[in-house]
């Protein structure tokens, strides 16, 4: 079983919108040995659901995230899960500066991954924008979706 869990600030737009876009690209594939989670950095949102804005543009592609909620990332999930991605760099500076040094490399930012957002820095935190940045975001996060769940299956030769 490989575990993947998408990380963000509050839980309640990037991460989950990378969570149901990981798993719909990931069954469309076959691939069933795998759980998948979001968390947030911060404590704010614990327990809602997606941001109406991203469950509106993620229902446009096909994807519910209405049964999300959000929670915050765990000590143990630096044990527990085998990739943990970043959404931007405040994320990850802040899991570096927890996670424990041997589980380290399990951590990565997102937009690595990404094939044609080439350049792109980060996912962006559409949260305080209009509904094009909810495009935007959902536009980078299907493209770093892909390109990561070619990464796993190179891993893992799946
Ligand atoms: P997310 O977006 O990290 O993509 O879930 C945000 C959600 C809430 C807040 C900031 C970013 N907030 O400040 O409440």
């Amino acid at each position: 079983m490989i575990k993947i869990l998408f990380v963000c600030l509050g839980n309640i737009c990037r991460s989950p919108t990378a969570e149901g876009v990981f798993r719909h690209k990931a069954s469309e594939e076959g691939l069933t040995d795998i759980m998948i989670d979001s968390a947030g950095t911060a404590a704010y949102h614990i327990g809602n659901p997606p941001d109406k804005r991203s469950q509106h543009t993620a229902s446009k592609y096909g994807i519910d995230l209405s049964t999300l909620r959000a929670r915050q990332v765990a000590y143990s999930d630096y044990t527990e899960f085998d990739y943990i991605i970043a959404m931007d760099n405040e994320n990850l500076r802040n899991m570096q500066s927890e996670c424990p040094g041997e589980h380290r490399h399990k951590l990565f930012k997102f937009t690595e991954f990404c094939d044609r957002h080439v350049g792109e820095p980060v996912v962006p935190d559409p949260y305080y924008g209009g509904s094009d940045g909810f495009e935007k975001t959902f536009s980078i996060i299907e493209d770093a979706a892909e390109g990561f769940l070619n990464h796993i299956k190179r891993e893992h030769n799946l």
